[in-house]
């Protein structure tokens, strides 16, 4: 099994220390395990700016696209992918929050259907699970299978020393992740996924191309496997899982046909060239 450590935080400090702990685990558990190791404080991604390239016209057109290939490559090639943070101000960190701003995108035209993830966040003492909750709640969009959370309050900012209740759960949380991995198994999506999902479905399909104002999502929504399904070809659905994306999809069509966003900047506001921001 291949795995991908992301480090969304400032530094290798103590969230670093945790998620050294889950990978000797995995290692534990499976001695051929490989690791790749992205530190987002040496990635350097500077901020995305807004343009909304990505939504209009495809993430290639990001003008931060050469850094955020290299997260999008290792994700697709991982069969786990753990993604670790600080808490800073009850979140994650600003680092790991303009990452997944750049991949804001894909909530809209998901891709990651079949990769499982470990979020790990490290906290003073408060915030550590919505930070770890709000990664989560954005790899489950961007088409996540399975996201599985651990938080722990270090009570330091330099000194953490695992004790044994902590490496108790480090151990339990990673072998959660690792035989869900493992298993190849594919889960049903939550409903909480299935009805934003088919809310997109319904609204794509009137950016497509020949209408009006054609995106990227158009392109996406109505490639046959995404307009005949509820949710990607890849994952198993319930009969009721089906119906109710339908509803959703339906309503998606009826009521983004009333309102169809047109990305609309000025030159001043991203700083552009303006053939990229034509529309
Ligand atoms: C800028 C900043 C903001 C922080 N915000 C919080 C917070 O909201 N809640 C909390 O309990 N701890 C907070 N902390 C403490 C860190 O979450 C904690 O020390 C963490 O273990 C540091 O991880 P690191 O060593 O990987 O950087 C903050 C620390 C910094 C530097």
């Amino acid at each position: 099994m291949k795995y991908l450590i992301l480090n969304g935080s400032t530094r290798r400090g103590n969230t670093w220390k945790i998620a050294g702990l889950a990978r000797e685990r995995l290692l534990e558990r499976d001695a051929a395990a490989v690791f790749e190791e992205i530190h987002l404080s040496e990635l350097q991604l500077p901020f995305c700016i807004g343009c909304s390239n990505c939504f209009r016209l495809g993430g290639q057109y990001c003008p931060h696209w050469e850094k955020l290939i290299r997260v999008l490559n290792a994700f697709d090639g991982a069969d786990g992918i753990i993604v670790a943070s600080a808490t800073f101000n009850l979140r994650e960190t600003g680092m790991l929050k303009n990452l997944l701003d750049h991949m804001c995108y894909l909530l809209h035209r998901p891709r990651f259907f079949t990769r499982k993830a470990l979020v790990i966040t490290s906290v003073g003492g408060v915030g550590g699970g919505s930070a770890a909750k709000s990664i989560a709640g954005t790899l489950l969009g961007i088409g996540f299978n399975r996201c599985y959370r651990l938080s722990l309050g270090t009570a330091s900012w330099n000194a953490y020393a695992p004790g044994e209740k902590h490496k108790s759960r480090i151990k339990k949380a990673t072998d959660r992740f690792y035989k869900d991995v493992a298993s190849g198994k594919i889960h049903y999506p939550s409903t909480s996924i299935l009805i934003p999902y088919n809310l997109f479905r319904g609204m794509g399909v009137n950016y497509a191309p020949g209408t009006e104002y054609e995106t990227e999502d158009g392109i996406y929504w109505i490639e046959p496997r995404r307009q005949k399904r509820a949710y990607d070809t890849d994952i198993p659905l319930t009969i009721i899982q089906k119906a109710v994306g339908g509803i959703f999809y339906v309503l998606g069509k009826t009521f983004g046909k009333r309102s169809i966003v047109t990305y609309k900047k000025s030159l001043e506001i991203t700083g552009l060239p303006s053939e990229r921001i034509d529309m």
